[in-house]
């Protein structure tokens, strides 16, 4: 019953997405969406019918942007509005967690029946998952794992453990001899991902830095530990404490300066850099490429984010892990769809929270550098090639 009000309701909105009526609402702080597409079933058959309110049945919370990686989220997510079928509205936290509840409160005042949430910090959004699910409202964690909580209904995700290896395994592959001076940088430690990136690196680094291929130059608490292959939770804190970013450019920035001030001259020359995603890669690449006893790096990212395709074509970065955000706009949209018909979303995996196993559906990864970048990024139509110089 609650399911056919639901579905009358649904079908008065797509039409409303259709006329572009309701797309106003979706990310109020940007430019207005996409025009809807054209001749889905919606609109081609209610094209009369009015529009009730343009309240969101989905309320999508991002967590910045500040970072390029996130405005695509929107703009991909916008893009799918028109096959959406229902009302979106998405909202940024701008790296505050009180604004992120902020946000999640508002929306559920409007009445959303799903929320869609990426965390900008794991253990702190466990607060406003339970608000949703109080009010009613299933909860998808997007990218992010929301911690500590059962009140996360699904997780649509990448497999991070496989970002953090495809970095590492670029790495090694590049790297020849042995002493090859290693330099370590994480994510922020109030990431859930932070440390599943650095796991994965982590499983593919620790057998060539104890065979001598590698040796850590930035971090006392990774090279105590530098004989353990897995390593705990705490471990990992430990060592990610010393060589966090917090996602930040300006603290890769920093860091990589106050690790190249104490570096001798022998620790640099020909240098290997694990660098968490592009924006922090970036800004430790051309940290590093102005240090004059560091003769050549090899720099790893993530998020295939415009900057640093250049940065990959002249050079300046290794490369990149494109995590192809089309792809998890839309299986977040589909898991919000399946709960709104009242079905379950599909699932592949769980991810334990610290409380749950998660269902989730993570999606594959791939590792570009100058040698795939035009096949995998432009052909691929990820980017136009008009976004960059230099293609060949
Ligand atoms: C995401 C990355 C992103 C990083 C910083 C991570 O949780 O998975 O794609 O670069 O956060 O925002």
């Amino acid at each position: 019953m609650q399911n056919k009000v639901l579905r009358a309701f649904l079908l008065v909105f797509a039409v409303a997405l259709m006329a572009g009526m309701v797309s106003a609402c979706a990310a109020p702080a940007a430019a207005p969406a996409a025009a809807p597409a054209a001749g889905s079933e919606a609109a081609t058959t209610e094209a009369a019918a009015p529009a009730a309110s343009g309240a969101p049945v989905v309320g999508i919370v991002l967590p910045t942007k500040d970072e390029p990686r996130w405005i695509q989220d929107e703009a991909r997510f916008k893009d799918l509005l028109g096959t959406a079928g229902v009302p979106v509205e998405i909202l940024f936290s701008q790296g505050d967690s009180a604004k992120e509840k902020a946000n999640v409160e508002s929306l559920l005042t409007k009445g959303i029946k799903v929320l869609i949430l990426t965390p900008q910090d794991g253990a702190a959004a466990a607060a406003a998952a339970e608000e949703a699910k109080k009010a009613g409202a299933k909860v998808i964690a997007y990218d992010r794992l929301i911690l500590n909580t059962d009140a996360v209904d699904y997780y649509v995700t990448f497999d991070s453990n496989a970002v953090g290896a495809a970095q590492a395994q670029y790495l090694v592959d590049k790297a020849t001899g042995t002493g090859n001076p290693l330099y370590l940088y994480a994510g922020a430690a109030s990431d859930n991902n932070a440390f599943l990136f650095f796991e994965g690196a982590w499983k593919v680094l620790q057998p060539k830095i104890a065979d001598g291929t590698f040796v850590i130059k930035n971090s006392s608490e990774a090279t105590a530990l530098q004989d353990k292959a897995e390593l705990t939770r705490d471990e990992q804190a430990k060592i990610i404490g010393q060589i966090t970013t917090n996602w930040d450019f300006n603290t890769a920035k920093n860091l990589a300066e106050a690790n190249l001030t104490v570096a001798k001259p022998e620790d640099k020359g020909n240098v290997f850099i694990l660098a968490p995603n592009d924006g922090t890669a970036r800004s430790i690449a051309d940290t590093f490429a102005a240090d004059k006893d560091v003769k050549s790096y090899v720099v790893t990212g993530q998020d295939a984010e415009k900057a640093s395709v250049q940065y990959i074509i002249d050079g300046k970065q290794s490369m990149t892990v494109l995590k192809d955000v089309r792809t998890l706009a839309a299986d977040a949209i589909a898991a919000a769809r399946a709960f709104v018909d009242g079905t379950t979303p599909e699932q592949t995996n769980t991810y334990n929270n610290g409380k749950i196993d998660v269902p989730a559906k993570p999606s594959a990864v791939i590792a570009v550098d100058k040698d795939n970048v035009k096949a995998a990024i432009i052909d691929s139509g990820y980017w136009p090639a008009t976004d960059f110089t230099g293609v060949q």
